[in-house]
């Protein structure tokens, strides 16, 4: 284990945004970590993950702790289902591809996105009729003030869209080390209803789809349609699409009758926060390295030497905007330090 100073975070967010840490170091066993817990010379600490859900806008003037903890195994199973443990570090979307190579299923409309499987629970990580809930069992968490570690089961997570205990009520309290889920080992329950993937899978020419075909449905959509935090710096959806009332939405359908939703309770309705942003005029706007993506409205995008500064600055007026033409206030998905 070793403390580095002034270290470049541009290789550790996906964002792409150069500020630096003033103290960095990597962790790679539960061990180390308490080690560097107890450490009494760095009053801040600031835990990071894959780095795919954070908008850097200063240096951290803190111990910056990278959490690579790697490891996947099976813990038990019978002829139907499988119990997995994955380490925090390890790459989510490698583990996906794990599974679906030893042909467990569950997590395949997960593909692609960003992030290691320890962050993934924080926002309930979801997508194309998907969400990580459904698959998950329980996580092991270390407390940061106590140092114990403790077992998160499901029920005690809160998951509901895009949250979770752990940015509610227990922010900043848990430092997530591996999660459980159970996954099936025959008769995969596919999820293809989403419009996208059923078009996709018929593109494909597959009737009779498996898993894997829905994983490269999903991966196609993905890269059609959202830029590859390799090649252009995003951290994926930066607002969350907003749940308006029932009341509210039949008066924005008088003004703009094409207006996408979907339907949350008899009362609520979640609005695409992409079209909004495309209707109010930001889709692939440009402002010198960064800008709104040209494909999908909702992600926000530095094309190579944009401060954190830049992006929060033109997150503000998309907000602002919205809230003016809709009377809707958008709420960022991404956490901004
Ligand atoms: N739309 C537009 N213009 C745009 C983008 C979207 O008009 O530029 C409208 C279209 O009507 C489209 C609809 O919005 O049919 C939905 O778009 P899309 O299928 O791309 O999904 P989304 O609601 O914009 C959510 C998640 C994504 C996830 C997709 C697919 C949130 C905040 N985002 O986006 O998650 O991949 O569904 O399930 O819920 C992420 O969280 O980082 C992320 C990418």
């Amino acid at each position: 284990m070793r403390i580095q100073e002034n270290i470049s975070l541009k290789p550790f967010n996906t964002f792409g945004i150069d500020v630096e840490a003033r103290y960095f170091v990597s962790v790679t066993s539960i061990e180390e970590l308490k080690e560097v817990l107890r450490l009494k010379d760095y009053s801040q600490k600031f835990f990071l993950g894959g780095g795919s859900n954070m908008l850097l806008t200063n240096n951290i003037n803190a111990l910056v702790i990278h959490l690579n903890l790697k490891g996947i195994s099976i813990l038990s199973e019978n002829d139907d289902n499988v119990v997995i443990r994955a380490s925090a570090g390890e790459n989510w979307h490698h583990f996906v591809i794990w599974c679906l190579n030893h042909d467990f299923g569950g997590l395949e409309n997960l593909s692609l996105i960003p992030g290691n499987v320890g962050t993934a629970p924080i926002q309930n990580i979801g997508a194309y009729g998907v969400e990580l809930k459904d698959t998950f069992v329980e996580c092991e968490v270390i407390d940061i003030n106590t140092f114990e570690t403790k077992t998160i089961t499901k029920q005690e997570s809160g998951f509901g869209y895009r949250d979770s205990i752990f940015k509610g009520k227990d922010k900043g309290r848990y430092i997530i080390t591996n999660v459980t889920f159970e996954l099936s080992k025959k008769d995969h329950k596919l999820h293809v209803s989403y419009g996208a993937i059923s078009d996709e899978l018929k593109k494909m020419k597959i009737s009779n789809a498996t898993i894997q075909n829905v994983s490269n449905a999903v991966i196609s959509i993905r890269q059609s349609k959202l830029p590859d935090p390799k090649e252009i710096g995003n951290s994926g959806s930066f607002f969350k699409n907003p749940v308006i009332s029932n009341k509210q939405f039949k008066i924005l359908v008088d003004l703009f009758p094409e207006i996408p939703s979907y339907e949350v309770s008899d009362t609520q309705i979640k609005i695409p926060a992409g079209w909004l942003i495309e209707k109010a005029g930001f889709k692939g706007k440009r402002l010198g390295s960064y800008g709104v993506h040209e494909k999908q409205a909702l992600v926000l995008v530095n094309y190579g030497t944009a401060e954190g500064k830049d992006i929060l600055n033109l997150a503000e007026l998309i907000k602002v905007t919205i809230h003016r033409i809709f009377g809707i206030s958008l709420e960022t998905e991404v956490n901004i330090f």
